[in-house]
């Protein structure tokens, strides 16, 4: 008799542990997102970037995300052609470490050439295709090589040019059908100035490390771009056969025809 109380003992114990296994399998993606980004980004913050281990940790679990781990489907209101230019921004979390959010955007929306001051970016397509053209900016060495730089133009005379131009380099000008690898940028390289636009509807999920602040000087400047050609200035250190993949980029106010709208998130929650 003993022995069976025992063994029933036993069963309850396994039992109990199975059903912890299966609750800690069945964390939600998005929980996963959210802790992930916790860990990753807990000793990080404007121009300090994530180890690599710690950056692909994040870039896999972002990977296996797709627009159900979100609530998301492409036949919803905010992705209708009808709604265009109107892009929606669907906010999940923001702490001063890192902010985590969805673009859901119509048939050929765009979201104009931006920057992300001392950010780490990781961009998820979860369904859709978007052309993304990306730049980083380019300063001179003392040599005259062309390096990627992040100091102010003023702070480095051989790269002030009139007219508030400043010299970026193309980093990425292509189009990404979902699913694909999230894009990552950071503070001086991988594209830290970009601009989307939806090919067909699309949404991105969008996590920041650390989120815009004004109060912080991460502010959202937006920018044309011209070709180097538009512009000649003497000096300029790019080659003559290398100067397609050179742009000035000038700042602008963020343009009038841009529509962003909030509208709450609906899919799964962050705890
Ligand atoms: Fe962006």
């Amino acid at each position: 008799m003993r022995i069976e109380e025992n063994r029933s003992d036993e069963k309850v114990k396994v039992s109990n542990e199975s059903k912890r296994k299966r609750r800690k399998k069945k964390m939600l993606p998005v929980q996963k997102l959210y802790k992930t980004c916790k860990e990753v980004f807990a000793s990080c913050g404007p121009d300090i970037v994530p180890s690599p281990e710690k950056i692909q940790t994040l870039a896999a679990v972002l990977d296996k995300m797709t627009q159900a781990d979100v609530g998301l489907m492409p036949d919803m209101p905010f992705f209708d052609s009808k709604q265009a230019p109107i892009i929606t921004y669907l906010h999940l979390h923001e702490c001063d470490k890192f902010s985590i959010g969805i673009f859901c955007l119509p048939p050929l929306s765009v979201i104009p050439l931006h920057n992300h001051p001392q950010m780490t970016v990781f961009s998820k397509l979860l369904f859709g295709t978007m052309h993304i053209k990306s730049y980083d900016w380019v300063a001179t060495t003392d040599e005259g090589d062309v390096v990627p730089d992040d100091v102010a133009p003023v702070a480095n005379p051989s790269n002030s040019y009139p007219d508030g131009l400043r010299l970026a380099k193309l980093k990425v000008n292509s189009e990404f059908t979902a699913p694909c690898s999230p894009s990552i940028l950071y503070p001086t390289d991988g594209g830290n100035m970009h601009c989307f636009t939806a090919k067909t509807a699309c949404a991105v999920l969008d996590v920041l490390g650390p989120p815009y602040c004004d109060a912080e000087g991460r502010h959202c400047q937006y920018y044309f771009d011209h070709p180097l050609a538009n512009f000649p200035v003497d000096g300029v250190p790019v080659p003559e056969e290398e100067k397609d993949g050179y742009a000035w980029l000038q700042e602008r106010e963020k343009p009038e025809d841009l529509v962003l709208l909030a509208a709450p998130y609906n899919g799964p929650k962050i705890i």
